[in-house]
């Protein structure tokens, strides 16, 4: 059986897009399906302390790691036509998310466009069930394969037992650590079917029947107008959820402040969290090595040097303003660890 090398003491701060340090106490990438079997059967039982990496684009850490960090870089796409117009493609956990969108797009398997130039990995794409544009990566998910801790062994959870919502899945809940996934099964259509509702993407794609390609192409240009590039400037995207408010409470909040930016969502309705954050005047304010992006006020970022607790100070002192201003609570988005 193919085993990958474990490294003790390895500094992760390479290994996520904030570059805060941590140092895990033991260390193991695997490259393919079987290495990651192989560290699975070895190293994945309930009592082994274990943090599992892909890309690092959604992580905070705040201190080493006493256990085993997992980095999961295993490749490889396998499609099974399903009917005329359905394709089911098996990828690898550890596939990159964007060239796999891209990879899709070039065979003429439509579903995936609006997600494109998301950092990150497949295997980590159905946890907090990424979604940009008006879609969510839960549309196209057919199933997941993971290895479960709990039962030593690899199984299978249908889309509903994953129980997606709005960046949640089950693998963010109580069953947390429970499950690591090995691969991603989506169903993937041969005929595409622009989704243009997302406010500015229409305008931005400017053709009435936009190509799968002008919509990819639209969807990154925005992106690039908007986000800050980690390579260039540490960060993990948005820093808070959107929060999700009763169509009454939006109402009450709409009256005192009647330039609120609130969609509809199935609970309710959908308060643009950056859209807060820049009227408290946060935007691009600076405390030491952390602070607001300058474009996009719901990103925090790291100017260089900054550590995990500075960042949550800063995101601390964001959520009881904007508690104090709006009554609105702010939840943290990444995964802090
Ligand atoms: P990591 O950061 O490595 O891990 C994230 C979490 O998933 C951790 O808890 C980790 O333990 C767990 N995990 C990772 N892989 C596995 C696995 N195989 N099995 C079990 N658990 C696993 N997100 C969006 O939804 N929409 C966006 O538009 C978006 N834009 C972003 C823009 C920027 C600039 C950045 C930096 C981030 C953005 N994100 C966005 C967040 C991020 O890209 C996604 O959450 C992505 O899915 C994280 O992938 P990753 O491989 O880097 O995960
Ligand atoms: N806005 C402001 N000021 C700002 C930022 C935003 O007023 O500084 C207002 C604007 O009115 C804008 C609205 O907020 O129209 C929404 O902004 P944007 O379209 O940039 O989206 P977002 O709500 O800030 C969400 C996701 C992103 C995703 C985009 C596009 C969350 C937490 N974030 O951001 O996901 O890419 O929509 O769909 O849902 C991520 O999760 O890391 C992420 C980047």
């Amino acid at each position: 059986m193919n085993t990958a090398l474990m490294q003790f003491h390895v500094d992760l701060s390479p290994f996520n897009s904030f570059q805060l340090p941590c140092v895990a106490r033991q260390f193991i990438q695997v490259d393919t399906r079987q290495e990651l079997l192989a560290a699975l059967a070895q190293h994945g039982h309930v009592e082994q302390p274990l943090l599992v990496l892909g890309g690092g684009s959604n992580v905070i850490f705040t201190d080493d790691f006493d256990g085993l960090c997992l980095r999961v870089n295993s490749r490889g796409i396998q499609v099974q036509p399903l009917a005329e117009q359905l394709v089911r493609v098996r990828v690898e956990a550890g596939e990159p998310w964007h060239p796999f969108v891209g990879y899709c797009l070039e065979q003429g398997w439509y579903g995936l466009e609006n997600l494109a130039l998301i950092p990150g990995t497949v295997g980590a794409a159905p946890i907090q069930n990424i979604g940009a544009y008006g879609v969510e990566v839960k549309q196209r998910i057919h199933h997941v394969e993971v290895w479960d801790r709990n039962k030593r062994a690899l199984i299978q959870l249908s889309n509903k037992q994953c129980q997606f919502g709005y960046r949640d899945s089950l693998f963010k809940s109580i069953e947390a650590g429970r499950y690591l996934i090995v691969s991603v099964s989506f169903d993937l259509s041969t005929e595409f079917t622009p989704q243009l509702v997302y406010g500015g993407l229409a305008e931005a794609v400017a053709v009435r029947a936009p190509t799968a390609r002008q919509v990819f192409d639209a969807v990154v240009g925005l992106r690039q107008r908007k986000l800050p590039d980690p390579a260039q400037l540490a960060n993990a995207g948005s820093f808070f959820k959107n929060p999700v408010l009763s169509q009454r409470q939006c109402d009450l909040l709409r009256r005192a402040h009647p330039d609120l930016v609130a969609y509809p969502d199935p609970l309710g309705m959908k308060l643009a969290a950056g859209w807060l954050i820049d009227q408290a005047g946060w935007k691009g304010v600076r405390q030491g090595a952390v602070g607001v992006h300058a474009q996009q006020a719901l990103v925090l970022v790291n100017y260089g040097g900054a550590s995990g607790e500075q960042l949550l100070a800063l995101a601390r002192a964001i959520q009881v303003d904007i508690q104090q201003r709006f009554g609105v609570a702010l939840e943290i988005e990444p995964r802090v660890i």
